[in-house]
């Protein structure tokens, strides 16, 4: 008897078992009644909370299925594919949680006000799925910003604190992806040294710069030395890309966090995605830059929404509200480093073409 004919036949489904919708549509249980009328808003305030801690699930279970590939010390395509697949299944849910803020935007804040000391001191800060969303992707808590000189970990009971503390002791996408980038071929073969020609056509490229700020007679002295003084700073990033010491002194000072060797392996992938052998690995550096933008908005989105709700008021959560949330927004970062490849780059056309034992060599990794 064939495989298929073995097969136990599926048991019949009912759609509200399946999904299990009486668990699910008899968890909105507002607190206002217990002191007086209903609260009209806060069923929203309750569905749209559940529905963001939904998506959350989803994420970190696509999140894990990509550390999983990682892990392996060889990513073939195929398996490349699937985390691009799944990195970009992240940022799509990303958008449409960004998009949601506008449904909690039409409650207005006299009516949060009907039901928000109720709530004291629960708080987005205790949303567990968010922050093992943050540490799964890179965001430990050397890196991330504090409030009120302490961190989230003070608001948050002690089963869910051992967790997360578990977690952020785990490999983070941060770290599989430097790994990874690390391993990829390091490109002086006999007939090709591309560092050599890169560090001499931005020799060249930042002698041009100069000289047309030198002879731009619009700019008052002052410009003229701050603008050469913002050049000469770029350039000093550009020698640290290849000098060890330097480049330790950048991540020392924060101002870089992946690998020396991962930082020029991107960047290589940056100038040559449209090679076939380039082209996945690009994909997903894009896709972590997307996560990290669609991160951002989101934060962006929230700290706009909360200020308009609560105005100066601290939040329920105690820490100083607007102002907190507005800090994450510029320092609770992960993948920047990819997005700052772009300081970089180089024009396509002083680009030296890969020869084909540099590409022969990559396709083995
Ligand atoms: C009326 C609507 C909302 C208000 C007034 C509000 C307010 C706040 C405030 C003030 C904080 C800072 C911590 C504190 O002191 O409590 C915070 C954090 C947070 N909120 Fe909201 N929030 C609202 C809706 C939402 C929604 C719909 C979500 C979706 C899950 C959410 C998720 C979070 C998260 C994850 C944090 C922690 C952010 C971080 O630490 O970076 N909030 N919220």
């Amino acid at each position: 008897m064939s495989e298929f004919k073995k097969r136990r036949k599926p048991d019949p489904v009912y759609y509200g078992d399946y999904l299990q919708l009486n668990k699910l549509l008899d968890a909105q249980q507002p607190v206002s009644p217990k002191y007086g009328p209903e609260a009209h808003d806060e069923t929203l305030f309750i569905v749209v909370h559940q529905a963001y801690e939904l998506w959350f699930k989803q994420m970190l279970h696509e999140l894990r299925s990509v550390h999983g590939l990682f892990k392996a010390e060889y990513l073939p395509d195929e398996q490349l594919m699937t985390v691009v697949h799944r990195l970009h299944r992240v940022v799509v849910i990303q958008e449409l949680l960004n998009q949601q803020i506008k449904v909690i935007e039409t409650m207005t804040a006299q009516d949060f006000l009907e039901f928000r000391d109720y709530l004291v001191p629960a708080s987005g800060f205790q949303s567990i799925q968010f922050k093992a969303l943050e540490i799964s992707l890179g965001l430990n808590r050397d890196r991330r910003v504090a409030f009120d000189q302490e961190s989230f970990y003070s608001r948050i009971n002690d089963s869910d604190r051992a967790y997360l503390e578990q977690l952020e002791q785990e490999p983070d996408l941060f770290s599989y992806v430097d790994a990874w980038l690390s391993r990829m071929p390091f490109l002086e073969t006999p007939d090709f040294s591309f560092w050599q020609h890169y560090q001499s056509a931005i020799a060249t490229e930042m002698a041009h710069d100069e000289a047309i700020v030198e002879s731009n007679d619009l700019l008052t002295d002052a410009e003229r030395a701050a603008e050469l003084a913002a050049l000469a700073a770029t350039k000093a990033n550009f020698v640290a890309l290849f000098d060890d010491q330097e480049y330790a002194k950048l991540q020392a000072e924060g101002r870089v966090r992946l690998s020396q060797q991962a930082m020029q392996a991107a960047l290589f992938i940056y100038m040559y995605r449209e090679e076939p052998v380039f082209n996945l690995p690009w994909q997903v550096l894009n896709s972590l830059v997307d996560i990290d933008e669609q991160l951002t908005i989101w934060r962006f989105r929230h700290v706009m929404m909360v200020q308009r709700m609560l105005g100066s008021k601290i939040g329920t959560g105690g820490s100083s509200g607007h102002e907190y949330l507005r800090k994450t927004t510029e320092r609770n970062r992960v993948f920047a480093d990819f997005m700052n490849l772009a300081t970089y780059l180089l024009p396509k056309r002083i680009l030296p073409p890969l020869p084909e034992s540099v590409k022969q060599a990559l396709r083995r990794k």
